[in-house]
């Protein structure tokens, strides 16, 4: 099968994640790694009911600007007819590639047969992904699943079907839908899935530090590894570099003002500087460990905390660590989503 090659520009991936990795986060991550560190991005998943995806929506979750790496849009859905078009829409809009979601737990999505109920049949897996393949032949499409729906007795299976229905790459989250998010993770999962199939295998699930990335290629033989909440906590992660209090401090106020730019109020913005400080690890500016987030996370004042990241941050702000983001790439958002406009264009794939 001629599958299209993949954009990436390193093995290395930030993780989709609901309500996290939407623009104002990801271009902060992407800005802050080189393309040579940070191989691409996803979105986080779009969900699709019985109808093709308006394009609108499609271009505001690629968001308004471009970097070296490309950023692929996820969609998730039992519909196959509307999935398949609203991947094409994808495309259309400036989607380099599409990522089929295979593993939310959510109960939404379960009930919808979608997300992680599609791996208690892999004939479905393969049948949803050759959908959307059909429907692109000239883009990557690739898939993400946990390693099994209550355990991961079939995940050699799930991956055969992914392949089998032409993905281009396989995402494998180690946890099965069972195990959530649980702290425990086994690796030799990936590796039977890396083993089992042809196409490159990206490993996800505990990849903590900038080591863990190449350690889990190295130890399950997975060619590409993602990393989510990690990179939430250090989103220099892909580049291995240390920073200081005060830049990790920048980027939390650069955040902040980045949501409230677009309209978040102080405590909204508050509120998402908290879901990363859940995570955060780097810089030492919550002393590494639960202990020393508490403070951070007990302040019930949202200006305060923002005001205490501005403190800690200082008046310098290292460029290299912390560039300004470029201004939006992007052609007129309404003319791109009637189609009157062409999509920014991506750089050249590389990898
Ligand atoms: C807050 C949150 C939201 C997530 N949303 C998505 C999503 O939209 N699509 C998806 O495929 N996985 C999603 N995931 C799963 C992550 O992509 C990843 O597979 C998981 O966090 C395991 O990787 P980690 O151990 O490096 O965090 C989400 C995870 C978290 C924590």
């Amino acid at each position: 099968m001629n599958r299209p090659a993949l954009p990436f520009t390193s093995p290395w991936l930030l993780a989709p994640m609901e309500g996290v990795t939407e623009p104002s986060f990801r271009d902060l991550v992407l800005a802050r790694n080189s393309p040579a560190d940070l191989g691409g991005a996803f979105t986080e998943f779009v969900r699709v009911i019985d109808r093709p995806l308006p394009r609108h929506v499609l271009v505001r979750h690629l968001g308004d600007r471009r970097f070296g790496q490309p950023v692929g849009l996820q969609l998730m859905g039992a519909d196959l007819a509307a999935l398949a078009e609203s991947a094409r829409r994808a495309v259309e809009v400036g989607a380099p590639l599409v990522d089929l979601n295979f593993g939310c737990p959510a109960k939404g999505a379960l009930r919808g047969c979608a997300g992680s109920a599609v791996l208690k049949d892999p004939a479905r897996l393969e049948a949803t992904v050759r959908a959307v393949v059909d429907a692109l032949p000239d883009h990557p499409v690739t898939a993400k699943i946990r390693a099994g729906y209550d355990d991961a007795e079939r995940v050699e299976d799930l991956a055969r079907a992914a392949e089998a229905g032409g993905a281009a790459m396989l995402t494998v989250h180690c946890r099965t839908r069972a195990e959530a998010y649980q702290d425990e993770v086994d690796w030799t999962r990936l590796a039977r899935a890396a083993a089992a199939v042809s196409i490159p295998v990206c490993g996800n699930g505990g990849v903590d530090t900038h080591a863990d990335l190449e350690r889990l290629r190295r130890e399950t033989g997975c060619r590409l590894a993602m990393v989510g909440r990690a990179a939430c906590g250090n989103p220099w992660i892909f580049r291995g570099v240390a920073v200081r209090a005060a830049d990790a401090a920048r980027f939390l106020v650069d955040y902040a003002e980045t949501l409230r730019s677009l309209g978040a109020s102080t405590k909204g913005a508050a509120g998402r500087v908290k879901q990363l400080l859940v995570h955060w690890t780097a810089g030492g500016l919550t002393g590494g460990g639960a202990e020393g987030r508490a403070p951070w996370l007990r302040e019930a004042d949202p200006a305060r905390l923002l005001a205490r990241l501005v403190e800690a941050a200082g008046d310098g702000r290292d460029p290299a660590l912390n560039p300004v983001l470029p201004a939006a790439a992007r052609p007129d958002r309404e003319a791109l989503a009637s189609g009157t406009a062409s999509p920014a264009r991506q750089e050249p794939a590389r990898a």
